[in-house]
């Protein structure tokens, strides 16, 4: 020890729900070509990356630690994707700054949820690292990394509301009038984001299923401000893979709007799933009736949409 205080530096990024998710065909890298609408959610998780102040320590992140109340489900080696989003901002940049971070991640994003959880955490590392290491990587070279992690970083680190093509990591934002408000049931276990698309693949297979239009209603719904007109144009092609996988989805999702949701979809490639509603009271009532549904793991309320990730003071 050197008797300095140690340097600190924290970001957040948020959750995610895809109000549209448009699924193309298997592309020949193995990824589909996608036409979504991300909004962010106010479910937080905070990146704090910690100078190691011990001379033997070597390497750029020294270990990492998870507190939230998934933690037991994250992985706290280097397999972790905000482990793995630090080393690749320190390499891409070649720091010049020998220092060491222990890395902790604080969450409130349900983990294997279809919600971006480990996506938001990589975004907020990449913004922490940055400025903890003083790497000179421009904001554009920040979401090229981004993408190489994982199709949900770029728009972890960009938050709001935007439109995503390609694999999801080509972002434009999109107006939007007014704060949405949600529901939330977390389902028992998670479900693996590649199985998932590889199920439906497999039903389109099998038999026609519908495909969701081009989301430009759903645009016009976001710019008017009304979760009414917003609710009409939800969309979601990976969900009737996700209910193949998780059948009791259907249940859950017919739960929600017994208790009054506008209209419900699966986050993603699940298995959460998101019910839009009227205002922060209706969530609250919409979440306390899928409690006690007896559907569902757990319920939570959040409101979209939330910022990118940010440096915490
Ligand atoms: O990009 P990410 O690592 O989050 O993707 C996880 C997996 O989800 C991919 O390996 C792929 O199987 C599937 N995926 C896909 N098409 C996308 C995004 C993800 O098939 N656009």
């Amino acid at each position: 020890m050197d008797g300095r205080t140690p340097l600190t530096v924290s970001a957040t990024a948020h959750a995610k729900v895809n109000l549209h998710l448009g699924c193309g065909d298997v592309r020949p890298d193995g990824f589909h070509e996608l036409v979504t609408v991300f909004q962010s959610l106010s479910l937080p998780t905070t990146v704090t990356l910690t100078e190691v102040l011990r001379g033997d320590a070597t390497g750029h992140v020294a270990g990492l630690t998870v507190s939230g109340d998934s933690a037991k489900h994250v992985p706290s080696d280097e397999s972790n994707l905000a482990w793995r989003a630090v080393i690749a901002a320190v390499e891409a940049a070649e720091s010049k700054v020998p220092r060491v971070a222990t890395v902790h991640i604080d969450k409130s994003i349900p983990v294997a949820g279809g919600m971006a959880g480990g996506s938001a955490d990589a975004a907020a590392a990449l913004l922490a690292a940055r400025e903890f290491f003083e790497l000179p990587l421009t904001d554009d070279e920040l979401l090229g990394l981004a993408a190489d992690l994982g199709s949900d970083v770029p728009f972890c680190l960009l938050g709001g509301t935007a439109l995503g093509t390609g694999r999801g990591e080509n972002l434009v934002p999109v107006l939007v009038r007014g704060e949405y408000h949600w529901a939330l049931a977390l389902a028992k276990g998670g479900l693996s984001t590649p199985e998932v698309f590889r199920t439906i693949d497999r039903l389109r297979e099998e038999r026609e299923v519908p495909r969701a239009a081009a989301p430009d209603d759903l645009i016009k719904a976001l710019a008017s401000g009304s979760p009414d007109q917003l609710a009409a144009h939800l969309a979601n092609d990976l969900q009737p893979a996700a209910i193949s996988l998780k059948p009791e989805l259907r249940t859950t999702l017919r739960a929600g709007l017994d208790g009054g949701a506008l209209a419900g979809i699966v986050s993603g490639s699940g298995p959460t799933t998101a019910f839009l509603c009227r205002d922060r009271e209706h969530a609250l009532d919409v979440a306390a009736h899928l409690a006690t549904s007896g559907t569902c793991a757990a319920t939570l309320t959040a409101s979209g949409p939330a910022p990118g990730a940010r440096i915490v003071q």
